[in-house]
């Protein structure tokens, strides 16, 4: 039986990971970050200290090992990085700060959507992105596109980033927020961009269970 994909894009920090989540929790599919992977492939490149920009890179992406797992059934996977468990070290500032630079080789995006495209070919699942209605899963049965005001986008990381225990300015999240939208949309390669058939969806005034109420009901019409 094939399977059901849903797409759920935008800009940083505007919900698309919460609303994901709770979705595919809902519908019992499998939640996927694809941004984890590419912060964990910036994760590799800030621990060995290799500016991804300055060398040819190619045979050193072929060759990392990146993969999920998700223990207990637990729709938040695990994020191995050449078998080591990153999932929280690839939330640091520091990888904030130079995910978008490494999402936007072309190199790292082929390996990675090839991965993405692998999770979707045997499970149901919700993943969220830039380019997963565009690129990954452009026949989708949902796509949803994600907007939120950056004050409320702000205060949302800043939150996020607490409740980790760890701290960050206001300023720097809105400086990292605003430089990701920049580059991640104007990329030559896959770039952040609402796919023509999804529905666009702005979170600032709603709260997360009328969101997940929104989209559970499109989600339920498109599926049965
Ligand atoms: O901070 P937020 O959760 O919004 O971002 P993320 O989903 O963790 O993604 C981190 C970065 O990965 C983005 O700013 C993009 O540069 C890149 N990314 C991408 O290029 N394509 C995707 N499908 C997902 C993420």
């Amino acid at each position: 039986m094939p399977c059901y994909q849903i797409s759920v894009d935008g800009y940083a920090a505007c919900g698309k990971s919460t609303l994901a989540r709770s979705l595919a929790r809902e519908l019992n599919f499998l939640y996927i970050d694809s941004g984890a992977m590419y912060r964990a492939v910036s994760l590799f490149f800030l621990n060995q200290e290799i500016n991804p920009l300055d060398k040819n890179i190619t045979s050193l992406i072929e060759e990392l090992d990146i993969s999920l797992s998700f223990p207990n059934n637990e729709s938040r996977a695990i994020v191995h990085l050449n078998n080591r468990d990153v999932t929280d070290e690839i939330r640091t500032q520091q990888v904030s700060n130079q995910v978008s630079q490494v999402a936007a080789i072309p190199s790292v995006r082929k390996k990675l959507v090839a991965l993405q495209q692998k999770y979707g070919e045997k499970n149901n699942i919700v993943m969220d992105g830039r380019d997963i209605g565009t690129v990954v899963f452009p026949n989708a049965v949902l796509k949803l596109f994600i907007t939120a005001e950056m004050e409320t986008r702000i205060i949302r990381r800043k939150k996020e980033i607490e409740s980790k225990g760890r701290e960050a300015t206001y300023d720097d999240i809105k400086n990292n927020l605003k430089s990701r939208d920049y580059l991640d949309s104007t990329r030559n390669d896959s770039p952040l961009k609402k796919a023509s058939d999804a529905v666009l969806l702005d979170t600032t005034n709603l709260t997360r269970k009328e969101q997940l109420s929104m989209v559970l009901a499109l989600a339920n019409c498109r599926i049965h």
